[in-house]
C-alpha cells in the first residue's frame, strides 16, 4: 500500500523551477533511497513533501489523501516527520530536551514513547542529560532521528543522514535506519553514499536535473552499469551474486 506518493510534482523557488515532474512512492514497510548529483533537486523533493515549497503542478499524497501545498506544521500533525540535511538538533539543549521538543505537537503523555526511543538508541539513554552538541556526529544524527520519531510518524524523511560522517559512523547510521524501519516506520532517504544506502534499500530513485532518471530495487540499481558509472564510483560493479531476474532491470524513467 502506498504510504507516500509524489505524482508528477513541479515546483521550485520563486520563479526558478527546480522539480520538473518528479514521481515516486514509498509503500508500507519500505526503505526508499533517492540518489543523484549535487543540485539535482533531492532536498527540494523532500521539502516539497513537507510543505516547504510551493508546488505549481502535481500532487503529494499521504495514505492516498492529497497533502499538496499543506503547511509544514499540518504535515507534521498528519504524520510526516522530516530530518533536514543540516541544523536538525538543538546543540545546547540536552539529549532529552531535544527528544521532548520532538513531541511538541503531542497532546497525550509522550513518556512511553520516550522510553521506546531510548530502547531503540541505547547511547541516547546513557547521554540523556548531556548537551546534544557534545555528542559524536553519529550520535547527533541519532538524536535528530529520535526527535522526529517522538511523533510516531507514518513516514520518516531523512536528508543525507550520513553526511560528513566517517565510514564507521556511517555504518552505524545505516544500521539505525534499518532498526527504525524494522520497528515499523517507512523511510524515504536522500543519500550521497549511494552504494551503502542502496544496499539497505528496498527501492531507489535516481534524480537528475529535477527529473526521474532511473528507478528500481536497491539491487537492480547497484547492478546497473550506467548507475554504477555515474554514482557508485568509476563503474565498479558489486559482486553479482543475486543477478536480477529478466524484466526487473532498472527502468529509465520518464520520457526525457
Ligand atoms: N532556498 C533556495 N532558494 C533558491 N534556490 C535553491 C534553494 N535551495 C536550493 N536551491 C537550488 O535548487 C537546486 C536543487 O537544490 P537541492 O538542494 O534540492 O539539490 P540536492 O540534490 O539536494 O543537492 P545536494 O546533493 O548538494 O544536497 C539547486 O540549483 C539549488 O541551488
Ligand atoms: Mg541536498
Amino acid at each position: 500500500m502506498g504510504v507516500l506518493e509524489l505524482d508528477n510534482v513541479v515546483g521550485g523557488y520563486g520563479d526558478t523551477q527546480i522539480l520538473h515532474g518528479v514521481s515516486m512512492h514509498v509503500d508500507a514497510g519500505e526503505i526508499v533511497v533517492i540518489i543523484g548529483p549535487n543540485g539535482a533537486g533531492k532536498s527540494t523533493a523532500m521539502k516539497a513533501v513537507f510543505g516547504l515549497l510551493k508546488l505549481t503542478d502535481g500532487a503529494v499524497l499521504l495514505d492516498g489523501n492529497a497533502i499538496t501545498n499543506t503547511p509544514p506544521e499540518q504535515v507534521v500533525r498528519q504524520g510526516v516527520c522530516y530530518v533536514p540535511q543540516t541544523g536538525n538538533i538543538f546543540p545546547s539543549l540536552t539529549v532529552e530536551e531535544n527528544l521532548e521538543m520532538g513531541a511538541f505537537v503531542r497532546t497525550d503523555d509522550f513518556k512511553p514513547r520516550l522510553k521506546e526511543i531510548y530502547e531503540m538508541f541505547p547511547p541516547l539513554l546513557e547521554k540523556r542529560l548531556q548537551a546534544a552538541g557534545t555528542l559524536s556526529g553519529g550520535q547527533r544524527q541519532m538524536v535528530a532521528m529520535g526527535k522526529a520519531l517522538m511523533l510516531e510518524p507514518k513516514i520518516l524523511l531523512l536528508d543525507e543522514p550520513t553526511a560528513g560522517l566517517s565510514p564507521k559512523f556511517r555504518g552505524e547510521i545505516f544500521e539505525t535506519v534499518k532498526t527504525i524501519n524494522s520497528a515499523g516506520t517507512p523511510i524515504l532517504m536522500v543519500e550521497q553514499n549511494a552504494k551503502q544506502a542502496l544496499g539497505i534499500a528496498n527501492r531507489g530513485y535516481v534524480l537528475v536535473d529535477g527529473k526521474n532518471r532511473f528507478e528500481g530495487t536497491g539491487q537492480d540499481l547497484l547492478n546497473d552499469p550506467e548507475v554504477a558509472e555515474m554514482f557508485l564510483g568509476g563503474g565498479k560493479q558489486p559482486e553479482k551474486t543475486s543477478k536480477p531476474a529478466a524484466g526487473k532491470k532498472p527502468r529509465k524513467s520518464g520520457k526525457a
